[in-house]
């Protein structure tokens, strides 16, 4: 498929889902999790900090990745790429926005009703009776990758507040997926971006909606096996939403003109 077919088919559609995973951060400077790990962290499992077991074990180890994580999606700005879905969702009848990501981007570009499968780095709660816990927005200083840093404790129970993120091994939040599958369900385009398509059940997705009918493409500058009846667009997601936005819709800034 060429972007201009897909831009022809994104005129047309009644209800469009972008699926978005670490890759649509990336250049927002948002580590992913499967590209080349370096410095402290080039010979540790990512996963191995993301269970339960694994927090109980070392709360500080595990708490300080968090904080370094969650401090430097506070320092990012939102991309082309944030910003060209959150202009999708202005021009189609429907646009549901579902992401793997724990970051707030998506937000910060403007985007409303962002469904997020994995949870987010900016909703902490206590470990043992779930108690909601506010973070401050900014710290002093961005820890190093590898700091320990004690996490704050429950004022209800003393319990140790972990990220409220999803771990290996836990559900996914219930709305979430249930709003993410049914529109899987029911679109007619389904674009997923900059996600290694490996972590079910987020993964379904697109499989779900190729199953009803949808068209389904992926943007991705690494290109990986799909099926023959997938489509694929190799490269960056800022420039390549950001073409297909203009190849769909026109300028949005020469619109906004007209408009006037
Ligand atoms: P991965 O790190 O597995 O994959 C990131 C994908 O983004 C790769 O396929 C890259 O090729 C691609 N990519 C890199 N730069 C890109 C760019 N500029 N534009 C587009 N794509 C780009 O991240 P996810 O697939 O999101 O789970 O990982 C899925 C889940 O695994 C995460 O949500 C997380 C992790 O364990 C939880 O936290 C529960």
């Amino acid at each position: 498929m060429t972007s201009s077919t897909l831009a022809q088919q994104l005129r047309e559609a009644k209800h469009v889902v972008v699926f978005t995973g670490a890759g649509a951060s990336a250049e927002s400077g948002i580590p992913t999790f499967r590209d080349a790990l370096t410095g402290l962290w080039e010979h540790f499992d990512p996963a191995k900090l993301a269970t339960s077991d694994a927090y109980r074990g070392d709360p500080a180890l595990c708490w300080g990745w968090y904080e370094w994580r969650r401090q430097k999606v506070v320092r990012a700005q939102p991309n082309e790429a944030h910003r060209a879905i959150a202009e999708f969702a202005k021009r189609v009848p429907k646009l549901t926005l579902v992401t793997q990501n724990v970051d707030d981007l998506h937000e910060r570009a403007g985007s409303q009703d962002v469904i997020h499968l994995h949870g987010s780095l900016h909703s902490p709660r206590c470990i043992d009776c779930g108690q909601a816990y506010t973070l401050p927005l900014t710290s002093d200083a961005l820890p190093e990758d590898g700091s320990r840093i004690e996490p704050p404790q429950c004022s209800a129970c003393g319990g140790y507040v972990r990220p409220g993120v999803v771990w290996f091994g836990e559900m996914l939040p219930e709305d979430a997926w249930s709003s993410g599958l049914a529109a899987a369900e029911k679109c007619d385009v389904f674009i997923s971006i900059g996600t290694s398509g490996i972590v079910y059940p987020a993964a379904e997705l697109p499989l779900r909606a190729l199953g009803h009918g949808a068209t389904v493409v992926h943007i991705n500058p690494e290109r990986f096996n799909i099926s023959s009846r997938e489509h694929f667009l190799q490269g960056q997601a800022s420039v390549l939403m950001r073409g297909l936005l203009t190849e769909a819709f026109g300028d949005p800034l020469v619109t906004e003109c007209f408009v006037e």
